[in-house]
């Protein structure tokens, strides 16, 4: 889905020094110090969004008929841990939140494997921050595409991840309706959104 906008990020991330220079000059609101900044607004790479709490992983999912590639990839949802825990008190995302999603090939017939997939190499890193003061011209939501390892430039606020995010997701732009940790907290605490709400209906 974002194949697109990873080249163009590749071309303008290849043309300008970045990251290891300790451009580091901002953080997140406490508690959650999961998102920090460069000098000229990319979002630091979270190096350690492995260690953070896992909420779901897709395989090959399309949002449109008939939608996906040949390639087989699965993509895995992390979200910083003191995010996780306000949800789980509150069903919605605190100031802070920076919720990671990770793309990895999907390999066939690995070592002992007859028959399913299991997961490969990296192929994307995207992330999705909320801050209502940095990103108060998109609703508290801020989208990234990082290239390798280095800060991550943000994504317009008028591209389609806001788009559809806002059109589609159960809570707070979030696609909370596939991660099932955290889908009967928002619906017990009735935080699902109007957007959601109504399309479930409709269908
Ligand atoms: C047509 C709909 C659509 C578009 C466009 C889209 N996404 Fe998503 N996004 C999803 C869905 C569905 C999920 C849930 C994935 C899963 O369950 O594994 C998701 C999940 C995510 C997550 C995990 C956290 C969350 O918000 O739920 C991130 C980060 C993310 N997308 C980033 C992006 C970025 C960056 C773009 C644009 C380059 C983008 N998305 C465009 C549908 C979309």
């Amino acid at each position: 889905m974002t194949r697109h906008l990873r080249l163009v990020l590749t071309a303008v991330a290849g043309s300008l020094l970045v990251g290891l220079s300790g451009a580091v000059v901002s953080h997140a609101q406490a508690p959650a110090a999961a998102a920090t900044y460069t000098s000229d607004g990319k979002l630091t790479f979270p190096a350690d969004y492995r260690t953070w709490v896992y909420l779901s992983s897709g395989m090959d999912m399309a949002y449109v008929e008939g939608g996906g590639g040949q390639m087989h990839a699965f993509d895995n949802v992390l979200v910083d841990p003191a995010a996780y825990r306000t949800f789980l008190q509150t069903g919605t995302w605190p100031d802070g939140t920076v919720l990671v999603l990770e793309v990895r090939s999907a390999e066939a017939h690995q070592s002992i494997d007859k028959a399913g997939r299991s997961q490969g190499g990296r192929i994307a890193v995207e992330a999705h921050v909320k801050d209502t003061a940095r990103f108060r011209d998109a609703g508290g939501w801020g989208f990234f595409c990082f290239h390798g390892e280095q800060p991550g430039a943000r994504i317009p606020a008028t591209a389609a991840c806001a788009s559809c995010h806002q059109a589609h997701a159960a809570v707070d732009t979030t696609f909370v309706q596939f991660y099932p940790t955290l889908f009967p907290v928002a619906k017990a605490k009735g935080t699902l959104s109007s957007a959601y709400l109504a399309e479930e209906k409709a269908k």
